[in-house]
């Protein structure tokens, strides 16, 4: 049987927390934990591997500042870079994400033939694009984790509001990482029964923003960006890849032509298997919804702009 070998780059607060979810979830063998911090990422494995007796997982944590230890990975996780501070944007961090997320992908593709690569660093969107484009890799193979985060803020915000379990609300919600992202009412379960029937629509609309600012909400909160939620979410990404399980998820891919966008790295719902991507999935949005998606995919390539000044490829 394969051996299933998981690395997950940047073992600060995001990158620790992937590593642990994906061990308590066993279902994969071996995870890699690399920081260019010295000992750091070595630390955070072998603590996580104490936990091991305890919470009975058999998943093995090393880690490592030697690029090395991640050859032959099925799957990398990218969680390197600086978090935001209070009073910053996500783009605000491009100028120093952007470089080493490029230099994270070139490092790691020289000891990983052909791995799937999921972004995790900010901004999402236009760092996603620049580890695709670092590691030459199919588009299918190289995509970013955020519309499962905001997802699963906007699910726990509508489940208060509602006093029902957040396991009983489902949604989709699209766009870039930032606040022009796009949750989606009309797309909004609770269990079974359309939101629109069970909560007034000016609570909703204070719901919706609330998910748009909802990274900013924990950034005020604690002086720097959340990681058990973001850690989870990139952790399922990993489950449904080397399970196989085709489940849907919105996560941020390269756009060929869907929603008439092209050349674009934006949220939508997609199939995620062992090969990566399978399917992107085109839902059938009004005028309205397509309008926000649109305004969203211009807020990314305004982004991008200050990228392609970057020359960093
Ligand atoms: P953190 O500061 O706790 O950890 C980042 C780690 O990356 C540090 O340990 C640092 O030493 C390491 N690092 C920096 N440069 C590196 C390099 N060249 N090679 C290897 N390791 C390197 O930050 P945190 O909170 O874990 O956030 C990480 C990134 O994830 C940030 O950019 C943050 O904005 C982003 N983020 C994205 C989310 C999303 O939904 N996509 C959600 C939460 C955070
Ligand atoms: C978040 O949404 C900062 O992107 C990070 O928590």
């Amino acid at each position: 049987m394969k051996m299933t070998k998981v690395t997950v780059v940047g073992a600060g607060n995001v990158g620790a927390t992937v590593g642990n979810v994906l061990a308590h979830k066993d279902v994969v063998n071996e995870v890699v934990l690399l920081d260019l911090k010295g000992d750091f990422a070595k630390g955070k494995a072998l603590d996580s591997w104490q936990q091991a007796p305890i919470d009975y997982y058999s998943t093995k944590l090393t880690g490592t500042d030697k690029y090395k230890d991640t050859k032959g990975s099925d799957v990398v996780v990218i969680t390197a870079g600086i978090p935001r501070k209070p009073g910053m944007s996500r783009d605000d961090l491009i100028g120093i994400n952007a470089k080493i997320v490029t230099d994270v992908t070139k490092s790691i593709m020289k000891y990983s033939k052909n791995p799937i690569i999921i972004v995790v660093s900010n901004p999402l969107d236009v760092m996603t694009h620049a580890a695709w484009k670092a590691s030459g890799l199919d588009s299918s193979r190289v995509f970013g984790m955020a519309g499962i985060l905001d997802t699963a803020r906007y699910r726990a915000f509508l489940a208060t509001e509602l006093g029902v379990s957040p396991k009983d609300l489902q949604a989709v919600l699209m766009g870039g990482h930032g606040d022009t992202m796009v949750p989606l009412p009309r797309y909004t379960t609770v269990a079974g029964i359309p939101v629109t029937e069970l909560i007034e629509k000016d609570k909703l609309k204070a719901i919706v923003e609330r998910t748009k600012k909802g990274g900013g909400e924990l950034v005020k909160l604690m002086g720097t960006s959340a990681w058990y939620a973001p850690g989870a979410a990139a952790a399922q990404m990993v489950e449904s890849i080397v399970r196989n399980e085709n489940r849907i998820y919105p996560c941020c891919v390269r756009l060929t032509g869907q929603y008439g966008l092209k050349n674009t790295f934006l949220g939508v719902p997609v199939q995620l298997g062992n090969k990566g991507i399978s399917k992107v999935l085109e839902l059938n949005l009004n005028k309205s919804e397509m309008k926000l998606l649109h305004k969203s995919a211009d807020h990314v390539k305004n982004v991008m702009k200050v990228f392609n000044k970057m020359k960093l490829s």
